[in-house]
């Protein structure tokens, strides 16, 4: 379906991509405000300046986040930085549009990661609908990949999950860059999160196995029961033995109805899970059909803002 008109709170790589790419896909965008609230424009005239003035950090208003939720909208693109806990103040965002019987799509992890049986709960109550493929794997079709397949038919998810981590792990091996610098390369990309210990203590990718293991549970899991270790001790010499033996070091995510694991693993050099660079990779393991694979781009603006504007196009 065609012709919504979007409300987009998160005015960072992934928000702005939407706002940019909202028009390719039949959208409007109705009113885009940052992670505070406080850069609105609820007019929908100037999103274009809004998205200047916020890239060239200029300050873009004072309007409160009212104004968004007062915006002519259909659909709510939730792209504020992912927080953990209670999820605020993503979660609060969600639960405005859909008691507001709008659609809601997101981006950001928190909600579905740490509240999955209260944002269905909402989501089952109201007119509107709920879709979060962005949340997991970037452009990556994965989570209407195990829709189509059916969750019944899914018994576990494995796969390098955060293209941060990849990028710092691949270019450390293939060109001995220092952990340090290829992480601030990967933050100048807009592919860091916000905070970007998350991509590199492995918190990121948790979040992701775990909305992977509510999808596969309907519910039921959070970040407080994943076992979880990230990439800040590998070395420049971890990864120089372990190419003597033709591996390599990837952060690898597992997802299952068990729960969910998440830390460096060796794996074969040229294998499947030694994706480079961002890229991510998930095997997705079937009752009856052994293995799928899916990999491709799992961050960045505009790859981001691919899984959402799809999603946009899936609402019912
Ligand atoms: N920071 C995340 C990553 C973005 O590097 O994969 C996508 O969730």
């Amino acid at each position: 379906m065609s012709g919504h008109r979007l409300a987009i709170v998160g005015a960072g790589a992934v928000g702005r991509s939407v706002a940019e790419l909202a028009g390719e896909y039949g959208h409007d965008v109705a009113a885009i405000a940052d992670s505070t609230g406080a850069a609105v424009d609820p007019t929908g005239v100037d999103v274009p300046s809004v998205l200047r003035r916020k890239r060239s950090g200029e300050p873009v208003g004072d309007d409160a986040p009212d104004a968004l939720f007062e915006s002519d909208y259909d659909v709510l693109v939730e792209a504020t930085p992912t927080t953990l806990g209670d999820a605020q103040p993503g979660f609060g965002h969600v639960e405005r549009a859909l008691a507001a019987d709008r659609h809601v799509v997101l981006a950001n992890k928190g909600p579905v990661a740490e509240r999955y049986e209260e944002l269905r709960r909402l989501a089952a109550e109201s007119e509107g609908s709920l879709r979060f493929e962005a949340t997991v794997g970037g452009a990556i079709p994965i989570l209407s990949t195990i829709e189509d397949l059916t969750p019944a038919a899914v018994t576990a998810v494995r796969g390098v999950l955060n293209g941060t981590a990849n990028f710092v792990l691949s270019r450390m091996a293939s060109e001995g860059l220092v952990y340090d610098h290829v992480l601030a390369e990967a933050q100048d990309m807009g592919v860091a999160e916000a905070d970007p210990s998350f991509d590199v203590d492995g918190t990121d990718a948790a979040l992701k196995c775990v909305i992977l293991a509510n999808v596969l549970s309907d519910g039921g899991h959070s970040l407080d029961g994943a076992d979880v270790t990230g990439i800040e001790s590998i070395t420049q010499s971890a990864l120089e033995l372990a190419a003597e033996d033709g591996q390599t070091i990837r952060l690898v995510g597992e997802a299952s109805r068990d729960g969910v694991r998440v830390g460096p693993r060796l794996v074969p050099e040229h294998g499947p899970l030694a994706v480079s660079g961002t890229r991510n990779i998930v095997q997705i393991e079937t009752t009856h059909a052994g293995q799928l694979h899916n990999s491709g781009r799992g961050a960045g603006g505009p790859e981001t803002a691919t899984a959402i504007l799809a999603d946009v196009e899936r609402l019912e």
